[in-house]
């Protein structure tokens, strides 16, 4: 294991790791750095929306049914250009496109890359943080254009995942199997900078994240929970509750802080029968960054995040994720 110095480069870092994996050959090693220059794009722009006029809506509807915000094209494109030129990539999966979407003819590369452009954005126009969320799997397929099957693999096979926050300040947290790093953009020089070395998420913590106006249509496990942890049963002398509404900022809060994020399934609609939250890139990777940093990720029937084999794009999930303790005691009760 390389010592890590707070301070060292986020292309320093990404290429210490690579030189961990002895057949590595820098293919990931471009993926992550051509991510890197996307997410310092997407920061200046989302920084810059209170000036720019790109906020409110663009009018158009994705293909999850919700209006898509200017900033969610943005970023996206910004995403798709990188990659579609990258030369490492064969196939992409976007939130916001219903198809796979491919990479420039002759650039094919041996990885795929799915991602949530720009989540949480019902918050953008409201100085909220947001944040971009990725996931990297080696190609099962042999060569040209990936295909769908490239994509819908599961979350152990990914070879590296994580998420960008446009915050107080943007910060990059990324794994790729050993250990979590976080580096923060020095915005003057244009530079991330590593600023928390081999994350570890408290084993026991103090929040829990769940949007509790749904509470009417909860099912009875999810409730007989939240009164657990409300009850102080546990000695904490009572937990907080923090829902930003925006996937990643509660996720890394929780990451930092202890605690346990939320996202069951309800009897609200028949669309929330899964929940609301996406598999392939919001929960598979935020699995893989919690399980390296010591914690859990499990649907709220206590089957492993990372065990679930996709069977479509945009197919949903019940998460819960966070603090090994609080999953564990969330698993009790989901599975009684
Ligand atoms: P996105 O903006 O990418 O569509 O994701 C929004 C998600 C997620 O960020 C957040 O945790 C959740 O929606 C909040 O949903 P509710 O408003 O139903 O609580
Ligand atoms: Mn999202
Ligand atoms: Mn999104």
């Amino acid at each position: 294991m390389l010592e890590k110095r707070k301070g060292i480069t986020v292309s320093r870092q990404i290429m210490d790791d690579q030189l961990l994996h002895k057949d590595a050959t820098g293919a990931l090693t471009g993926v992550l750095n051509d991510l890197v220059v996307a997410g310092k794009i997407i920061s200046a722009e989302v920084n810059m929306a209170g000036l720019a006029d790109v906020l409110g809506q663009s009018g158009k509807i994705n293909i999850q049914g919700e209006t898509v915000q200017k900033l969610d094209v943005f970023a996206n494109q910004t995403i798709k250009r990188r990659m579609e030129q990258c030369g490492h990539i064969c196939i992409m999966a976007s939130e916001e496109d219903d198809e796979t979407i491919p990479v420039l003819d002759g650039y094919e590369g041996t990885y795929t890359i799915a991602f949530d452009p720009l989540d949480g954005s019902s918050n953008i126009d409201v100085n909220v943080s947001i944040g971009t969320i990725f996931s990297i799997h080696r190609r099962i397929s042999d060569s040209g254009q990936g295909t769908e099957a490239d994509l819908l693999q599961k979350g152990t096979k990914q070879v590296a995942a994580g998420y960008i926050i446009y915050g107080s300040s943007t910060v990059m947290v990324y794994t790729s199997g050993s250990g979590v790093h976080g580096f923060t953009l020095d915005p003057s020089v244009g530079e991330f900078f590593l600023s928390h070395p081999y994350i570890k998420i408290p084993e026991k913590g103090p929040y829990y994240s769940v949007n509790e106006a749904y509470s009417p249509f909860w099912h009875d496990s999810t409730r007989q929970f939240i009164d657990y942890l409300k009850s102080d049963a546990e000695g904490m002398g009572g937990y907080s509750a923090r829902y930003i509404g925006s996937l990643v900022a509660d996720f890394h809060r929780n990451l930092v802080k202890g605690g346990i994020f939320l996202y069951p399934r309800d009897k609200k609609s028949p669309e929330k029968s899964d929940g609301k939250l996406r598999l392939l890139y919001e929960a598979a990777p935020l699995a893989m960054v919690v399980e390296q940093a010591g914690g859990r990720a499990i649907t709220d029937d206590g089957r492993r995040i990372l065990d679930i084999e996709p069977t479509s794009l945009h197919q949903r999930v019940p998460l819960i994720i966070g603090s090994k303790e609080e999953v564990d005691l969330a698993e009790s009760f989901f599975k009684a």
